[in-house]
């Protein structure tokens, strides 16, 4: 059934799960009443009654299906781990400004992300590799805690064969792990840039976003091709309630995806 007023939520069914890391879970829905396809970087609302609601960015959207990767960290989220296939939750959304993905036609697509922060980058892999991107390159750039944190390990094996340049670091190694430690800004070292044709999609914890804008801008890339999605606490995900205002802006409806300019330089922001 459709749900025409987006404030109410609807149902969705638990088909699969996968265990990505401690802690994370990739969640298989199908959703009943979902109104528009979701694009990438956007976000839904999950709800269950008497738990609570949050939102959550589509990892993944694939014949009507939603995945949604999700830590562990709070109410809501920790109840989710107790789902089973066949179970039921409750949607809203989707909700929030994509990725400007048109931006990247003909240009060398930047992904960069910290922890969780790959979940909202995923699904513009998807559309790289099927072509409906346009972009001329794309490089993944990616860190995460420990080796045994990061998500989507064996689609990033996967797409490494299949054309995209990933570049992985973790801050804390473990035996095993011949990777690199370090930092994801000194990732960028390891890339030949063409600064004017790069535009950067950047999604992490709010310090490691800072130092990579500011090692982008060092080495001229435009500001303006800087995009970053911002994590705020939100309420209502539909710009009603205030709950995630970021200076002049909503997060949730304003963004969560910004251009580095929209956000330079706001009272209670880090970039
Ligand atoms: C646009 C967007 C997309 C997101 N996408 C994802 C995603 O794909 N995957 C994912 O795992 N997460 C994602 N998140 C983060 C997720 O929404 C939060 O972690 C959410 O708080 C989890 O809800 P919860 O009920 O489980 O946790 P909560 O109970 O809300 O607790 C979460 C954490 O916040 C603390 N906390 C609780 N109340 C407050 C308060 N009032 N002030 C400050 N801290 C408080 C808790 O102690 C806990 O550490 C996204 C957030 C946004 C805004
Ligand atoms: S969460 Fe209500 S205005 Fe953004």
């Amino acid at each position: 059934m459709r749900a025409e007023n987006p404030y109410l939520p609807f149902r969705a069914e638990l088909l699969g799960l996968r265990q990505e890391a401690p802690g994370v879970r990739t969640y298989l829905l199908r959703p009943r009443g979902l109104r528009e396809a979701p694009r990438a970087g956007q976000f839904m609302m999950i709800g269950a009654p008497g738990v609570g609601e949050a939102p959550i960015s589509v990892s993944g959207f694939r014949k009507g299906l939603l995945m949604h990767t999700v830590k562990a960290v709070g109410r809501l989220t920790r109840w989710l781990q107790g789902l089973r296939p066949g179970d039921v939750l409750f949607l809203r959304g989707p909700y929030g400004r994509p990725w400007p993905l048109e931006e990247a036609r003909g240009r060398h697509l930047l992904l960069l992300s910290g922890g969780m922060g790959l979940a909202p980058l995923r699904p513009v892999v998807g559309l790289f590799l099927s072509g409906r991107l346009g972009a001329r390159r794309l490089s993944l750039l990616h860190g995460a805690r420990r080796p045994r944190d990061i998500i989507f390990k064996e689609e990033l094996s996967a797409w490494q064969g299949q054309g995209l340049e990933v570049l992985l670091t973790v801050d804390v190694p473990e035996e095993g792990w011949p990777g690199r430690v370090g930092l994801v800004t000194e990732l960028l070292g390891e890339l030949e840039l063409e600064p004017h044709r790069t535009v950067a999609f950047i999604c992490g914890p709010e310090i490691m976003m800072r130092f990579v804008l500011r090692e982008l801008l060092i080495k001229g890339l435009s500001p303006r091709r800087l995009h970053v999605s911002l994590e705020r606490r939100m309420r209502c995900g539909l710009g009603l309630c205030g709950h995630c205002q970021h200076g002049v802006w909503f997060v949730c409806r304003d963004g969560p995806v910004f251009s580095y300019p929209q956000v330079r330089g706001l009272p209670d922001g880090l970039l």
